[in-house]
């Protein structure tokens, strides 16, 4: 049956479905300059498109229960979200030039960070790591041709695995500093950026204004205990909280609020 609605906010997913063909048209056309045709995946990820050829796109994703855990109490989440939220992943990761995961989610969950669920090129990934814990073993590190940054602290000495190159940060207070990071990113190259978790890692990126965009796919889960979704200083007020310009869009039995912070972010 043919939607009489102009833009359904259900993103059609799965390998078998005509979303594939979709995605294909889709995917070339986001990297070219014209404007992109009015659908539903126009609809979700226009926004991501970059202002201009020099400019940053920095968008963190996170998949959340509806009690707002991104874990267990153990550090699992493979997989809140279900098989369409994954497939967003999927399509972020193809939309970036490359996906960047704090340390712990490195650890924890071994991710390979590529392009499996839809056609796509792999981002470069990039791991912040100020104490170069992450073992040359990781999946990671793996040596498959696409790009990998190892970000360190400028007083940690470490020995990077094949393939990998080491950007080596200034502390501030303890802190890689996401700004920082992100103007040194551009000058190699880098501008269209994912922050894909964890909890410190993101909120560090929000705290420090450098988000353009937040996607947020919540699962009809109540996980009870667990890990939060943001690790922020606590406020005494409710202005004093982070309110984002928002659309939402079905994706399976998941939700994703896609929050546009720009107009608050300090990366151009
Ligand atoms: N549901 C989801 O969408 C999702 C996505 C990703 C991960 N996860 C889950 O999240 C958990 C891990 O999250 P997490 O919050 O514990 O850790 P995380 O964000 O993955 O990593 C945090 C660590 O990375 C380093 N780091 C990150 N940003 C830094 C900065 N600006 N400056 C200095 N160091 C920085 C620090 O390493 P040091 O500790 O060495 O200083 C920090 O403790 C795992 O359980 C994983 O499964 C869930």
């Amino acid at each position: 049956m043919i939607s009489t609605d102009p833009f359904p906010t259900k993103l059609p997913i799965g390998t078998e479905s005509p979303a594939v063909a979709d995605w294909d048209h889709f995917l070339k056309a986001f990297f070219g300059t014209d404007p992109l045709p009015p659908s539903t995946l126009q609809a979700v990820f226009e926004p991501l498109r970059q202002m201009s050829d020099n400019s940053m796109m920095v968008i963190a994703q996170i998949g959340q229960t509806l009690d707002g855990r991104i874990a267990t109490v153990t550090g699992q989440s493979k997989y809140i979200n279900g098989q369409d939220g994954l497939v967003h992943l999927h399509r972020l990761r193809a939309l970036v030039d490359a996906v960047v995961v704090g340390v712990e989610t490195a650890i924890t969950d071994d991710p390979l960070l590529t392009v499996r669920l839809v056609n796509g090129q792999s981002p470069a990934r990039i791991v912040i790591d100020p104490r170069g814990r992450l073992a040359s073993n990781a999946k990671v590190w793996q040596q498959d041709g696409v790009r990998k940054i190892w970000v360190t602290s400028e007083d940690q000495a470490v020995f990077a695995p094949p393939e990998v190159e080491n950007l080596a940060l200034p502390l501030t207070d303890g802190q890689i500093d996401p700004k920082n990071l992100l103007q040194r990113l551009q000058q190699i190259g880098i501008s269209r950026v994912l922050i894909e978790g964890g909890a410190k890692t993101v909120s560090g990126f929000l705290q420090a204004k450098c988000l353009h965009h937040l996607h947020l796919i919540v699962a009809p889960i109540v996980m009870g205990s667990g890990r939060p979704s943001f690790e922020l200083p606590p406020i005494l007020h409710m202005d004093q909280a982070t309110r984002m310009s928002t659309s939402t869009h079905v994706l399976g039995n998941d939700v994703l609020f896609a929050c546009n912070l720009r107009k608050d972010s300090l990366v151009l």
